[in-house]
């Protein structure tokens, strides 16, 4: 595993992804890091001397020493990397504005760097400035800011999560933290895709005048209007296989609903709610996005007006059908 590069972070220009590379194209990593994270490392680098940095989660922190930089993660393998080779990539990055594009996912997110333990009181404060952009959905991913603390977060294992999750109607109006939707979305990415060839492409939708008219392509519910507004499409162009068109499509569909449902469960597992919208109008999902990309469903996410138990399922037995 060979530390690789650094890209935009999902969100926002303002953090970075450090990426490692194996010689297995499966095998990857990355770091996120936050803005002031990002500074700080820069700092380091630019000065050429050694430091610590303790990340968002206040318990993984970066190492840099003359020689090697070490990468201390909770729950996660230690990375590390030549620092001449980080100091040349991070400065590099660091000198140039970063734009970033719509969220079309390709490269794999093991490992955001944020965890948060419930006893952990202040969290990390950034407040990315505001740049001036064309009016278009392009603002979706150019202008987020945030500079709330943290709300309790699960610690409760996958299956509580699976569990505990509710859909919701009705969001708070809290602002969901830019790391959370970073999370959300490397979640997205790291579910199975045919032949991982990721037959799917999510639009990160911030743009009000977008969200209010995806409302109206979803038969009028409301709550599309939502924090948080994913809109997950087939794309079944990118499922290099020699299958015929209909499997492709078939594929791409799965590939896209399991991502949505990444995604959903990963928001369960930060302490959001979500609803998702199946009944949608194609093609008026598609000029609105500006795609000839099927969408698939709708992601609605944010914190909920109030917490719901779970709704009652048939009985496992009427489920499932065991055959002996
Ligand atoms: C394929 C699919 C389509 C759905 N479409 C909608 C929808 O258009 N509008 C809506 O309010 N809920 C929609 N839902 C949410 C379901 O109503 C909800 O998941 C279900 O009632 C179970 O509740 P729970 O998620 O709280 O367990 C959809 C769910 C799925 C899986």
């Amino acid at each position: 595993m060979k530390f690789s590069k650094v890209v935009p972070s999902y969100t926002s220009k303002y953090g970075c992804r450090l990426i490692w590379e194996g010689d297995d194209e499966d095998d990857s990593d990355a770091v996120i890091l936050n803005k002031n994270e990002l500074d700080e490392l820069v700092e380091i680098l630019k000065k050429d001397v050694s430091g610590t940095i303790t990340l968002e989660d206040l318990t993984s922190s970066i190492m840099v020493n003359s020689d090697v930089t070490q990468f201390t993660l909770q729950n996660h393998r230690h990375l590390e990397v030549d620092t001449f080779d980080l100091q040349k990539k991070v400065l590099e990055f660091a000198k140039v504005p970063h734009e970033p594009k719509y969220v079309h996912i390709s490269s794999k997110e093991f490992y955001p760097s944020v965890w948060i333990r419930k006893e952990d009181k202040d969290q990390v404060k950034f407040s990315p400035k505001k740049t001036p952009q064309k009016p278009s959905l392009l603002q979706a991913i150019l202008s987020s800011k945030s500079e709330k603390k943290d709300k309790k977060i699960s610690e409760a294992d996958v299956f509580r999560i699976f569990s505990t999750r509710r859909s919701t109607r009705k969001f708070s109006k809290d602002k969901v933290e830019d790391w959370k939707i970073d999370k959300i979305l490397a979640a997205a990415d790291t579910a199975p895709t045919a032949g991982n060839f990721q037959g799917l492409k999510i639009f990160y939708i911030k743009n009000k005048i977008a969200k209010e008219a995806l409302v109206e392509a979803a038969n009028k519910q409301p709550y599309v209007n939502s924090p948080v507004l994913l809109v997950f499409c087939m794309d079944p162009s990118r499922v290099k296989l020699k299958f015929p068109q209909e499997i492709l499509d078939k594929f791409s569909l799965q590939d896209s609903t399991l991502a949505a449902s990444y995604a959903q469960i990963a928001a369960a597992g930060l302490g959001l709610s979500s609803i998702w919208i199946g009944m949608l109008d194609e093609k008026k999902v598609q000029t609105i996005l500006g795609t000839e990309l099927r969408p698939s469903s709708i992601l609605c996410i944010g914190y909920p007006d109030k917490k719901k138990p779970p709704k009652s399922r048939r009985k496992l037995k009427d489920l499932i059908e065991v055959i002996e």
